[in-house]
C-alpha cells in the first residue's frame, strides 16, 4: 500500500489553478445536452467550471462541506452561477437528501476527495503542519461543534489513536506514538501542531522528516472528518443518483480511499455478489454497470511538475449500465 501526503512546500507551491486531472475527468464525463452533473467536492470550483464551459446547456449541483470554499467558489464561478446550485453539507448527507427527488437524474458525478490547496494554505485551519498552528482540521470549519484535532488527541483512547496512526498514517511506530500522546496530554493538553510534532519526534527517536509529519497530520485529518466513513456512505447514494449511462468519476489521494472506490466499483460491476457457498444466486443477479478504468489513472509527469498536489492522485471511473 503506498501512501502520499503533501509536505508544506508542496501545499504552498500549489498556486496552479488547473484542477487535478481535468482532461481525464472531462473525457469520462463527456458533458453534453441538458445534462445535470453533481460536483460533490466543488472546492475552488475548477472542475465545475470545466464541465460548464464544455457544455453550454449543462447544469451543476455543487456541494462542499466547507462554507468558506463554497462562498469562494460562488465568487469565482459568478459568470456561470445561473447554471449552478450550491449546497453546503457533507456529500454523504447531501446525496441522501437529493435521492428523494433526483434519483436517476444526473448524467455524471465527480468526487475529488481530500482537502483543497486553499484549505492547506489557511493557517487557522491547521491542516498542514506549519509551526505553532492550532490543531483544528475540521473541513466544516467552526460552523458546528464537531471535535477538533486537538479534541481527538486529548480524548481518544490509546487503541483508537494507535489505529489512526497505523491505518490512516501507515506509521510503523503507531503504538509508541499513541502512548506518547497519552503521556504528554496528562501533563498539558495538545493545542498546536508543535505538540503533535514533539510527540512524533519522541516516538521516532529522531527529528521527523516532512513526509513523516505529512503522513501523521493527514491521518489525524482523516479521522477528525470521518472521511472514509463519509465516502463509503456516499458512493452507493451517488450511484443511485446517476441516470442510465451516467458516469461517476472519483479522484482519491489516499490508498484507503482508492481501495474503497475500487471495491465499490468491483461489486457494482459484478453480476452475482452472493457468497461462493450459496448453491443458487439469491442476489440482484445482474451487474449495475461497468468499470471504465481497469487500473487507476495517474496524472502525467507534466501535470505533477506543474502541480505537486496532483502527485498522489488516482482516478477511477464507472458507468451505470443502460437499461435493456
Ligand atoms: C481537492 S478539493 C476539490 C477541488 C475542486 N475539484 C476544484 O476543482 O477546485 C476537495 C474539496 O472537497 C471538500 N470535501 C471533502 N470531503 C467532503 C465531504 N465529505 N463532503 C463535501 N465536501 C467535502 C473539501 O472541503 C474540499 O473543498
Amino acid at each position: 500500500m503506498t501512501l502520499t501526503a503533501l509536505t508544506p512546500e508542496e501545499a504552498v507551491s500549489d498556486q496552479f489553478h488547473e484542477p487535478v486531472m481535468a482532461r481525464q475527468v472531462l473525457e469520462f464525463l463527456q458533458p453534453s445536452g441538458n445534462g445535470a452533473y453533481l460536483d460533490a467536492t466543488v472546492g475552488g470550483g475548477g472542475h465545475t467550471r470545466r464541465i460548464l464551459e464544455a457544455c453550454g446547456s449543462c447544469t451543476v449541483v455543487a456541494v462542499d462541506r466547507d462554507a468558506r470554499a463554497l462562498s469562494e467558489a460562488g465568487g469565482s464561478l459568478d459568470d456561470l452561477a445561473y447554471r449552478i446550485q450550491f449546497i453546503e453539507g457533507s456529500f454523504d448527507a447531501v446525496s441522501q437528501t437529493l435521492l428523494k427527488d433526483d434519483a436517476g437524474s444526473f448524467a455524471g458525478a465527480l468526487l475529488d476527495l481530500g482537502v483543497s490547496s486553499h484549505q492547506l494554505d489557511e493557517d487557522g485551519r491547521g491542516f498542514a503542519f506549519r509551526r505553532g498552528v492550532a490543531l483544528d482540521m475540521r473541513m466544516s470549519g467552526d460552523a458546528d461543534d464537531a471535535p477538533t484535532a486537538a479534541d481527538l488527541l486529548n480524548e481518544a483512547d490509546v487503541d483508537r489513536l494507535r489505529t489512526i496512526f497505523r491505518e490512516y498514517g501507515e506509521e510503523p511506530r503507531a503504538a509508541r506514538l499513541a502512548r506518547e500522546v497519552l503521556r504528554r496530554r496528562d501533563r498539558r493538553p495538545f493545542a498546536t501542531s508543535d505538540d503533535l510534532v514533539a510527540a512524533l519526534s519522541v516516538a521516532l527517536d529522531r527529528a521527523p522528516s516532512q513526509r513523516d509529519k505529512a503522513r501523521i497530520f493527514q491521518a489525524v485529518r482523516i479521522a477528525v472528518n470521518g472521511e472514509l466513513e463519509a465516502l463509503e456512505l456516499a458512493l452507493p447514494r451517488i450511484r443511485d443518483l446517476l441516470s442510465d449511462g451516467g458516469t461517476l468519476v472519483v479522484i482519491s489521494y489516499h490508498s484507503l480511499e482508492d481501495r474503497a472506490v475500487k471495491l465499490a466499483f468491483r461489486e457494482w460491476s459484478a453480476s452475482c455478489i452472493c457468497p461462493p457457498r450459496l448453491p443458487v444466486c439469491a442476489c440482484r443477479g445482474r451487474a449495475l454497470g461497468r468499470t471504465l478504468t481497469r487500473r487507476p489513472l495517474r496524472p502525467m509527469g507534466t501535470e505533477v511538475a506543474a502541480n505537486p498536489r496532483s502527485r498522489s492522485a488516482r482516478l477511477r471511473a464507472w458507468t451505470k449500465v443502460e437499461a435493456a
